[in-house]
């Protein structure tokens, strides 16, 4: 018996499940936007969302009710629903798996927003990596516009949603929501300055709405089964479960779906089997590469958005990744870095040069060739990216960094002193080298 009934991945769990529409059909779906139709007016979704107090799964973890109330309500005005199926943060790979193995859970939560905020259009933005998920997902649009829940009449309501496919070329970048908006429209996928928001001025410059996958898939659940079992899971303020991509050091890496608020040492030991080889955990990562690093001392904090955030981190992407004491911290630092470096979409200067001297310096301290001012340029560039750039990716790439400072002083230390890597080898070997 499972500890915690999954709910998104239920039918993926389920022996058998082809994902396809006539298994998700048996399995209940599309049940949901049939009541919302015939039930419910648009604001009283918006007014259920809210009550649920679902908060959005790719990052930021904002309200989901209260983004779409910002949508003006004027009919004459068209409006859009992006789905956000970019998933490109390392580390995070749930939204693949519902994408790839059940498709219509996510295209029935889009149709069930799109109604919510009055959008006749709504536009999946799928990552150009995800070969599979975009044939997937190309047959299942197909599934659902021959049985008349996407088109012009959508179960024969007289409403009108049309769902579209649009495969991003794979950047980091076109995750971030106003990238992935320039991108749909044919530009090159650089963040916009905001305010304006896009809830205002987003798509095509009308009100905008931008949802991750993971956060659309629980809204067939929350009309199915009402907000009271909803808030019955999880936390007060963070309530519902949470799909962890759990990768790195353990025994069994994957996907686990847990009601927030789980300590993090039981997704890692009862869930993802433990750390390998019977080694001790040295670092983790609680939510994606732009979280910053916890030690075995944050064990017990709680897997919730506030309890994570009180820490020193964020729940963000819900990227877990563990590493063990094979790990050489400097190394990691510089190994992300270079991601950093390498996807920093040169838009802002502290960002496309301050990615560039991180990567350098950590880069000389791994190799050997560190400089007793070393550890203080890193904090001073730090200090000039966070905070000062067009987007949050800013911010992002100085977590890594500031965390392995903060909690692994004595290893850079180490490296400057002794002039090479402590861990060297070992560091290689895993590296593939
Ligand atoms: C650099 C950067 C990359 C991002 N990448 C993703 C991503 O791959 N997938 C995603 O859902 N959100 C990503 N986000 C967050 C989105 O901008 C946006 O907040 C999210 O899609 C909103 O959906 P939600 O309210 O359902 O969480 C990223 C944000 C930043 C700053
Ligand atoms: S912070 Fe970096 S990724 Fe974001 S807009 Fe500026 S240059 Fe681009």
């Amino acid at each position: 018996m499972p500890k915690y009934e999954p709910v998104l991945l239920k039918n993926i769990l389920t022996p058998g499940y082809a994902g396809d529409l006539a298994a998700y059909e048996r399995a209940g779906g599309y049940q949901a936007i049939r009541k919302v139709l015939k039930e419910y007016q648009p604001e009283q979704v918006i007014d259920l969302v809210k009550r649920s107090g679902l908060r959005g799964r790719g990052g930021a973890g904002f309200p989901t009710g209260t983004k779409w109330s910002f949508i003006p309500k004027d009919p004459s005005v068209p409006k859009y629903l992006c789905v956000n199926a970019d998933e490109s943060e390392p580390g995070t790979f749930k939204d693949r798996e519902l994408i790839e193995r059940d498709p219509h859970q996510m295209i029935e939560g889009t149709l069930i927003a799109a109604y919510a905020i009055g959008a006749k259009v709504a536009y999946i933005y799928i990552r150009g990596e995800f070969t599979l998920g975009a044939k997937v997902l190309a047959r299942a649009l197909d599934e659902a516009r021959a049985k008349g829940y996407i088109g012009t009449n959508v179960c024969g309501s007289g409403r009108e949603i049309q769902v579209w496919l649009h495969r991003g070329a794979g950047a980091y970048i076109c995750g971030e929501e106003t990238a992935l908006i320039e991108s749909i429209e044919g530009k090159r996928g650089l963040p916009r300055a905001k305010p304006p928001f896009p809830a205002i001025n987003g798509l095509y410059q009308r009100p905008t709405v931008v949802n991750n996958v993971e956060t659309l898939g629980n809204l067939p659940h929350i009309i199915n089964r009402g907000v009271e079992w909803y808030t019955s899971l999880g936390t007060a303020k963070s309530p519902g479960t949470r799909i962890f991509s759990v990768s790195g050091h353990v025994n069994r890496p994957g996907n686990y779906e847990v009601p927030l608020g789980i300590p993090l040492r039981e997704l890692i030991e009862e869930h993802a089997g433990g750390v390998r080889n019977g080694h001790r955990i040295k670092a983790i990562i609680p939510g994606g590469a732009s979280a910053a690093f916890f030690t075995p001392e944050h064990l017990d904090v709680k897997l919730d958005f506030e309890s994570v955030a009180q820490a020193g981190s964020m729940l963000g992407s819900g990227g877990v990744t563990i590493m063990d004491e094979t790990t050489c911290m400097v190394w990691a630092a510089y190994n992300l870095m270079g991601f950093f470096h390498h996807e920093s979409c040169g838009k802002c200067t502290p960002c496309r040069e301050g990615s560039g001297w991180l990567h350098t310096i950590l880069g000389r301290i791994e190799h050997g060739e560190g400089r007793a001012e070393d550890l203080a340029q890193l904090e001073h560039l730090c200090g000039n990216i966070a905070g000062k750039t067009v987007c949050a990716f800013g911010d992002a790439e100085v977590a890594p960094v500031l965390s392995t400072l903060k909690h692994f002083r004595e290893e850079y230390e180490a490296h400057i002193r002794e002039k090479r890597c402590p861990m060297g080898e070992r560091v290689l070997a895993h590296a593939g080298h």
